[in-house]
């Protein structure tokens, strides 16, 4: 194999534990939930509010697979402090367009963890009247001590309580270009729990 084509192995990545999400799992399943949306979606205009910086890449994927008319805007929500790995209150850093009314809006971001950050997002959202609001996830976190979680309405892969990076998730703004989904190693970053 040449050097151009030897592809990355994150294994041999001293920051990720384990790979949970190989680059082919993601590639079928993100052309899967294309499907699924564009079905869910049919002869209707959507309007993906995309959650950066994380879900950048995940929608970058999905809409060229989405054969619909289709605009793309974007918020960010910053849910973390420094180096935490679980979330502190939701704030705003650019918040969703206020000219949402009458639009089939589709939030997309790469995880859902507490359900805070969508929270927040759908209660923005809501106030300025769109005809439907729908989420998509790429991963879903399995939170067994929030039962009351509502939970999305698409989801990609269901993935255990750990904290992971690659594919557009970082930890402290760093290895959202891995293309493959690890577990951060936390001995090696000394994260807080
Ligand atoms: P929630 O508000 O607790 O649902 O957290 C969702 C947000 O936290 C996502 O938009 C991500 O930015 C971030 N997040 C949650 N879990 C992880 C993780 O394991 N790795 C990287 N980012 C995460
Ligand atoms: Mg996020």
């Amino acid at each position: 194999m040449s050097e151009k084509n030897k592809q990355i192995q994150p294994s041999a990545i001293p920051e990720l534990a384990s790979v949970l999400v190989t680059r082919q799992q993601i590639a079928e399943r993100v052309a899967q939930l294309a499907q699924e949306l564009a079905e869910f979606y049919q002869g209707r205009e959507v309007t993906i509010v995309q959650v950066l910086t994380g879900a950048l890449i995940f929608v970058a994927d999905l809409v060229r697979q989405m054969p619909l008319p289709l605009r793309i805007e974007s918020v960010s929500v910053s849910s973390y402090r420094g180096t935490n790995t679980r979330p502190c209150q939701a704030r705003f850093r650019l918040p969703p367009p206020e000219d949402l009314s009458g639009r089939d809006v589709l939030i997309v971001d790469d995880i859902y963890d507490s359900g805070q950050t969508m929270a927040v997002l759908i209660d923005a959202i809501n106030q300025t009247r769109p005809a439907s609001l729908r989420q998509c996830v790429l991963l879903q976190k399995d939170r067994p001590d929030l039962p009351a979680r509502p939970g999305v309405d698409f989801v990609g892969f269901d993935i255990p309580d750990e904290f992971v990076v690659g594919y557009g998730l970082d930890y402290d703004g760093l290895y959202r270009n891995l293309p493959d989904i690890g577990v951060l190693n936390k001995e090696l970053h000394e994260v807080q729990p």
